[in-house]
């Protein structure tokens, strides 16, 4: 069974059979990060976007640990221009890697890297480790393909973002919840920011309410699914 850890924010480590992923790795100035970018050993870097707050210590992890950095076409250039080794795709298109196998899907945000470098379009993860599956959503607003991705793909954890302000908010993300009929869902992206501050506990009472099963994964804490 795979094992997710959350460290803060967007961000993940997740450890299959096959091998060691990062997700989105902002740790170093990230107030409410749960390790340090050398603590962190991967194979693999998935990028959703270049924000600062999700391509963070992207280039160093992956540079660190001779890992190849996983993202949208444009932004993958990117990360190769400042040193990375990279493996690119888009949205819509799959992938076999040792891990496990990478789908690319739609996210309704922006993507621009912090020294103003335009990255494309930003995407989501749907990750399939040792036959289970993983949802990153990325930073997104509420969309109704959402409901496909629920139809077409068995979701057994589905992380989202709750903060409100630059993604989907607690409301919205109940409903992308019933769209996507995880086993589990997890909050992310709020508290970071003062902007993103919301309560989540609030969004897992309203979870269950809707008849799903959510859990406030605290920072640096795991779950095997
Ligand atoms: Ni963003
Ligand atoms: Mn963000």
């Amino acid at each position: 069974m795979p094992k997710l850890t959350y460290l803060g924010h967007s961000a993940f480590q997740v450890q299959g059979s096959g091998g060691r992923i990062v997700i989105d790795p902002f740790l170093t100035g990230n107030p409410i990060a749960a390790a340090a970018a050398n603590e962190i050993e991967v194979d693999h870097v998935l990028l959703t976007h270049g924000h600062g707050d999700h391509i963070g210590d992207s280039v160093a992890i992956a540079q660190a640990n001779d890992a190849t950095i996983v993202a949208p076409f444009e932004l993958a250039n990117y990360c190769e221009q400042q040193g990375a080794k990279v493996h690119p795709m888009h949205i819509g298109g799959a992938f076999e890697f040792p891990f496990g196998r990478v789908k690319l899907t739609i996210a309704h945000h922006g993507s621009a890297a912090p020294d103003g470098t335009y990255t494309g379009n930003p995407c989501g993860f749907l990750i399939t480790m040792d036959g289970r599956t993983l949802y990153h959503s990325g930073d997104t607003g509420l969309f109704l393909d959402m409901k496909l991705i629920g139809e077409m793909n068995t979701i057994d954890v589905a992380v989202l973002p709750i903060g409100d302000n630059f993604t989907m908010g607690i409301e919205d993300a109940v409903k992308a919840t019933e769209f996507l009929q995880p086993g589990l869902v997890i909050p992310i992206h709020y508290k970071t920011f003062d902007v993103i501050d919301v309560d989540p506990q609030e969004f897992v009472d309203r979870v269950t309410a809707a008849g799903f099963t959510a859990k406030v994964l605290e920072f640096g804490g795991t779950y095997e699914f």
